[in-house]
């Protein structure tokens, strides 16, 4: 995480481990993960700190924000099983 003095935001201080914990969850739940499914993995910081916590969907290029878990179900149930970018929470 990064020093809060840097006067810096960081994903990581807004629970985005458990966030992406809770979204791998819900994969494997709703059977998307595995050879050629849905991969969920962390990555480094994105440098959109300011306009985080950050996720993209790729291949689409698609970024989003989110603030709660709810947030997290909504872009995994439109973006990645139904196909339907999520606006609200497009960054
Ligand atoms: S720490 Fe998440 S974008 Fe920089």
């Amino acid at each position: 995480m990064r020093d809060p003095a840097s006067g810096r935001s960081c994903c990581a201080a807004k629970d985005a481990a458990a966030m992406r914990d809770h979204a791998k969850a819900r994969i494997q739940a709703l059977g998307l993960a595995g050879p050629g499914g849905v991969r969920v993995n962390q990555a480094g910081c994105l440098d959109r700190c300011e306009e985080g916590p950050c996720v993209v969907v790729y291949p689409d290029g698609v970024w989003y924000t989110y603030v709660d878990r709810a947030d997290v179900d909504e872009i995994v149930d439109q973006h990645l099983v139904a196909g339907c970018i999520v606006e609200r929470l497009r960054i």
